[in-house]
């Protein structure tokens, strides 16, 4: 099943860069009488699956969406058990890491994370920042909207430094302040559980990405589910606000060349 999804990709046109909102843990885990950890728990193999189709594809560079600012809002029981997952994933995954030359990296607030838990984050970026085949960017603490304020606090304390001319300030500069200034923006954002949203989610980074919603909760996400996605993906039209007949053009321009 999952190789005969995987046979209708286009190996030459796999999106570069995948973001996913893993979401739906909570819900899998009530429908099945269990609570909202047990779900949580579960997600990390799904983690582990995508991953691997990930590096699979080649495709090099994964961001996750694991914890957001506003889930610091949640019953402190789930707050606790999800920093005591993230380090206990960390800490056994990091050998898989290095095995597959995978980079981490994470993109957020993690001052905000309990000590133990940014310790060991800390250390596993030490441990894999040698790798440079793929990369797995975790969005901890973190919100687009966290990230544009602290930009825009970055931007200002430059430029009263004299480091920074206002009028110099373009979209590069602004996208140099972002934590995710050394990746390249996302082609495919896959959000699983059946929500329409982004929930603050890389608001500028998204800005020409392709959007892809699944009602399949993110315990049950597989590869197959990936694939999907991908195939999905390559049956769009990306314009760039362009017309059909430009990009019509484009492509003959580019295969004569
Ligand atoms: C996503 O699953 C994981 C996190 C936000 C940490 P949820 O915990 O949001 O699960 P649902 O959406 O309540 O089912
Ligand atoms: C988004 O999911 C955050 C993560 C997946 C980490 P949420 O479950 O927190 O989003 P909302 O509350 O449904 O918008
Ligand atoms: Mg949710």
């Amino acid at each position: 099943m999952e190789e005969d999804v995987k046979e209708r990709i286009d190996l030459t046109r796999v999106p570069n860069h995948i973001a996913i909102i893993m979401d739906g843990n909570g819900r899998w885990a009530k429908e099945k009488g269990h609570d909202r950890l047990y779900g949580h728990y579960h997600g990390v193999e799904s983690v582990r699956n995508i991953l691997e189709g990930c590096a699979d594809l080649n495709i090099r560079y994964l961001t996750l969406y694991a914890f957001s600012t506003e889930n610091w809002e949640r019953p402190k029981d789930e707050v606790e058990g999800l920093m005591e997952l993230l380090v206990d994933t960390i800490r056994k995954e990091v050998e898989t890491l290095n095995k597959n030359n995978i980079k981490l990296h994470v993109i957020g607030d993690i001052d905000t994370l309990p000590a133990f838990a940014k310790n060991e984050l800390e250390e596993a970026l030490a441990e894999t920042s040698q790798n440079n085949k793929f990369n797995l960017i975790l969005a901890l603490s973190y919100s687009s909207r966290w990230e544009l304020v602290n930009a825009v606090k970055n931007i200002a304390l430059d430029v009263k430094q004299g480091n920074l001319q206002p009028e110099d300030i373009s979209q590069d500069t602004l996208q140099g302040y972002l934590s995710t200034s050394e990746f390249p923006d996302p082609e495919l954002m896959i959000r699983t559980s059946g929500e329409y949203r982004i929930s603050n989610f890389l608001l500028y980074q998204l800005a020409y990405a392709e959007l892809y919603f699944t009602s399949t909760r993110w315990p049950d996400f597989r590869k197959e589910h990936l694939y999907e996605a991908i195939i999905d993906f390559q049956n769009r039209r990306r314009r760039f606000g362009k017309t059909d007949e430009q990009l019509h053009n484009q492509l003959q321009e580019s295969s004569m060349h």
